[in-house]
């Protein structure tokens, strides 16, 4: 098949870029490298600098190439960002997805494979989220990407379109080739924060809370390594490519980790300061997904432990800082 990925230059989608390329598919990038990085799309894949708020910067690659399926990653996704900025949160990734959408149908290209988040459900009553459990996003980032889901579903409801979306949980970790990670300006996520701590880039780690209903009083998540993501949407593009009918999944290990087993595994391989601070608000205790959707109707499941995220995360960062 042909593939767009729309935020390729991107974490999650430079690393489905791989995937893809190894599963035998073709490749092309459309980015506006916001903030993504030209050196993570190989060079013999054709790449479109391109803002996908801007129509005709989206027609110019559609009428470039037949696409099979279009994968988009090109968000917004800082939450605390999002709570300074709601506007061009919208504006980026609800009206973005409103143009590739509409562009999409005018060119006839018929799959969509969309990124959203677990931020969709909020606070979750159970911890343990299905994708049917009520959806109630408590910050913009959340709300936009519960926006684009409906949008894509009526679109599909009135055109001749069929979309796979996955709602993510915690995703870390690097490609096997060192070439792609997680490169970002601002390191919001535990893990590669701890490794960073573990480096000495940054003082020491401090954890959130730790008086929480959980076994040790910290707070639980769902972590995947983003290889494992990747595979996923290749997965979800050869499903839609067999006329697979539209669906939403959670992907996730189905595991949940507390932040202190996250130290206590970054502490193993490298030594780790950490300390307490107090809970933040909005931070739920517990947050892991039931990605059994996932593996029975795409045979999907995670391959890759906390380990291997972590020993891979390392091995990405000691390679960007050169130690
Ligand atoms: N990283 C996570 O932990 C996580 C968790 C849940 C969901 N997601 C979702 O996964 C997707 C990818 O996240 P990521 O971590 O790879 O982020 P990222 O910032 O690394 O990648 C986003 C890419 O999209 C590009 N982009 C942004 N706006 C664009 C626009 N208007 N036009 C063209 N290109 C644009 C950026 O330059 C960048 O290359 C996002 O949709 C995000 O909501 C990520």
């Amino acid at each position: 098949m042909n593939v767009l990925v729309v935020g390729g230059a991107g974490y999650i989608g430079s690393h489905t870029v791989y995937e893809l390329r190894r599963s035998g598919h073709k490749v092309a990038v459309m980015d506006n490298l916001s903030t993504g990085e030209r050196g993570f799309v190989p060079k013999d894949v054709n790449f479109y600098l391109g803002d996908i708020r801007k129509k005709e910067d989206i027609l110019n690659v559609l009428k470039s190439e037949k696409f099979d399926v279009v994968m988009h990653f090109a968000a917004k996704l800082i939450v605390p960002e999002s709570m300074k900025e709601p506007l061009s949160y919208y504006h980026n990734n609800v009206e973005g997805v409103r143009l590739l959408l509409e562009s999409m149908v005018e060119c006839g290209v018929k799959n969509i494979v969309f990124s959203s988040t677990a931020a969709v459900y909020g606070e979750s009553e159970t911890g343990i989220c299905l994708e049917t459990d009520p959806k109630n996003p408590i910050n913009p980032y959340g709300e936009s990407k519960l926006a684009c889901e409906k949008l894509i579903h009526w679109t599909s409801v009135a055109h001749d379109l069929n979309y796979v979306i996955f709602r993510y949980f915690n995703v870390a970790g690097a490609d096997k080739s060192l070439e792609i990670g997680l490169k970002k300006r601002t390191l919001t996520h535990l893990i590669p924060v701890a490794i960073e701590a573990a480096l000495g880039i940054r003082p020491s780690l401090t954890i959130y809370g730790n008086d929480y209903p959980t076994k040790d009083g910290t707070n639980i998540r769902d972590y995947i390594h983003v290889t494992d993501l990747a595979k996923a949407h290749v997965l979800g593009a050869d499903y839609l490519g067999h006329g697979g009918k539209s669906e939403v999944f959670n992907l996730g290990s189905s595991k949940g980790y507390s932040n202190l087993d996250v130290a206590k595994a970054v502490d193993k391989v490298l030594h780790l300061n950490y300390s307490f601070g107090p809970i933040r608000e909005g931070d739920p205790a517990i947050l892991t997904a039931d990605a059994t959707k996932a593996k029975k109707i795409l045979n999907w499941q995670t391959e890759l432990t906390l380990e291997d995220i972590i020993k891979s995360d390392l091995a990405y960062r000691k390679h960007i800082h050169g130690s």
